[in-house]
């Protein structure tokens, strides 16, 4: 992380179980909840109280977890992937195992490898080129156009989204649009199932039992998908790349019904949550940071003129948008804690407030957690660490107020071996959505209120969000 790691003094390894411990306060049992909640102030309040970038907390079934603070252990643990486990265990299995059990993101090994494999095959950017761009320029077309007024810009984004999703999944066009609509309806209530911390499926009162029954009717219809896909030649989706998918070491055995539904499952939320709430958070920083909006727009009318078309091509240089989408996920990356579980001891190392290394000696089968909510609001990486400035990315590195030269760390879609799939399509989709939506309309409101609220589950999701607009042309 740090330019010239001689520079670096290093003391321990310390056991880390000595690092401080907070299983024990009162109240322990709801850290879990308050990690989730409060993805930024939660660690940091604990890690004022202990003055350590290493500490203990409780995990959602009481199991202790080591959160890791920092730059130097991010970077360790996401490049040191493959000594971790993912799946039983692995951390997010706790919040997948009903949802969407055996999906790629909660399986290990070689199945995971092929799992990650059949899904990147769909999810280059030579494709988005070729098809999805052309795709998503329709949907935001019929969905833009008429606009006007006030807009709740977390619809409109779930909106194209969800069809862009399920377009990669199964290949949907004009045509389905009954079936995405109907997809779209059991979707809303079955991810309301992350939410739920209690997971009981027989209490009315609760939203699991709602989130179960939709997801049975999904899987009925993907059921129903899959049948007929078997009388098909191979189709060129995320679901035509599973079915060939090959399990390991068993000959002639392909992936079951019920294993391709979990991951397409999990391949539409990973798609679908994450693009919405970072598109939703985007739109309400430029409406609270008018010089980064204007600074957008004038980028964007610069680059296209009117009518012309936008391209995948023309979206690669667009610096100001790139910073911008980059800055919203520092300031509110979609996945913290990022869970990690050791295969094996570990010596991991973590930079200490003075600017030295404290090596830790972390035992076997540890849940460790990374907080990029945390970490990318540290103020010894990011001066004035909560403000919105999309000016920061024009440099790449920074000093440390120690004096060292580091790049500031960002794992906002993961990283190594089990980093974000979907990150090129996604930060593609996202520019497609911010140029078209731009040249069309114009945000008038500004709104300077600090406080974005948010509902808190595996991800972070903003509430309903609504902004001022108006047509270009008037
Ligand atoms: C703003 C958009 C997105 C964000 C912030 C995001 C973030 C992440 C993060 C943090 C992880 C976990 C990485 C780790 O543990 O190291 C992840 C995994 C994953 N994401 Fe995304 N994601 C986004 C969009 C997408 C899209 C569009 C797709 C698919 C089309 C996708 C598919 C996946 C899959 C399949 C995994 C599991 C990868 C594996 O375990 O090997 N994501 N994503």
């Amino acid at each position: 992380m740090y330019e010239d790691n001689e520079q670096l003094t290093q003391t321990g390894p310390l056991d880390a179980r000595d690092a401080p411990n907070f299983c024990h306060d009162l109240f322990s049992f709801l850290q879990f909840y308050q990690l989730i909640a409060r993805p930024n102030s939660f660690p940091a309040s604990l890690q004022e109280k202990s003055g350590s970038n290493a500490f203990w907390v409780n995990w959602i079934d009481g199991e202790p977890a080591l959160v890791l603070l920092g730059a130097e252990a991010e970077k360790y643990v996401l490049t040191h992937s493959s000594d971790f486990i993912f799946g039983e265990g692995g951390g997010y299995h706790i919040i997948a195992r009903e949802m969407f059990p055996q999906g790629v993101l909660t399986s290990d090994g070689e199945i995971h490898d092929q799992l990650r494999h059949a899904v990147l095959e769909r999810l280059t950017p030579r494709k988005f080129q070729q098809e999805d761009c052309n795709f998503l320029l329709q949907c935001m077309a019929e969905a833009f156009t008429s606009l006007s007024g006030r807009v709740n810009i977390l619809k409109l984004a779930q909106d194209i989204t969800f069809k862009y999703a399920i377009y990669l999944a199964l290949s949907t066009e004009g045509e389905d649009k009954l079936l995405v609509a109907k997809l779209k309806k059991l979707w809303h209530s079955f991810s309301l199932a992350a939410f739920d911390i209690f997971r009981q499926p027989n209490n009315p009162l609760l939203p699991y039992r709602y989130a179960m029954q939709s997801r049975e009717k999904l899987v009925e219809i993907l059921k129903g998908i899959i049948d007929k896909r078997r009388e098909m030649p191979p189709q060129d989706d995320i679901l035509g790349q599973l079915m060939q998918v090959q399990y390991p070491f068993e000959q002639n055995r392909k992936l079951t019904d019920e294993e391709i539904i979990n991951n397409l499952l999990m391949v539409i939320y990973a798609a679908h949550d994450t693009t919405t709430n970072t598109l939703t958070f985007l739109f309400k920083e430029l409406e609270r940071h008018p010089d980064a909006y204007h600074h957008l727009e004038r980028e964007i009318e610069d680059k296209y003129h009117p009518g012309e078309p936008c391209t995948p091509d023309s979206l690669a240089n667009l610096p100001t948008l790139a910073a911008c989408i980059h800055e919203t996920l520092r300031l509110h990356p979609q996945v913290s804690p990022l869970p990690r579980k050791t295969i094996h001891e570990m010596i991991i190392p973590v930079d200490t407030k003075d600017g030295s290394i404290q090596l830790y000696r972390v035992a076997e089968k540890t849940l460790v957690f990374l907080m990029p909510g945390r970490t990318q609001r540290m103020q010894e990486y990011y001066p004035d660490p909560d403000s919105f400035h999309f000016e920061r990315y024009q440099q790449r590195l920074t000093t440390h107020p120690h004096g060292k030269r580091y790049e500031p760390p960002f794992s906002a879609f993961g990283g190594g071996s089990r980093s974000c799939v979907g990150e090129k399509v996604a930060m593609l989709e996202m520019m497609l959505f911010v140029v078209e939506f731009l040249r069309r309309k114009r945000i008038i409101s500004f709104w300077q209120n600090p406080y974005i609220p948010t509902m808190n589950g595996p991800l972070i999701h903003p509430f309903s969000q609504s902004i001022a607009i108006q047509d270009r042309r008037s």
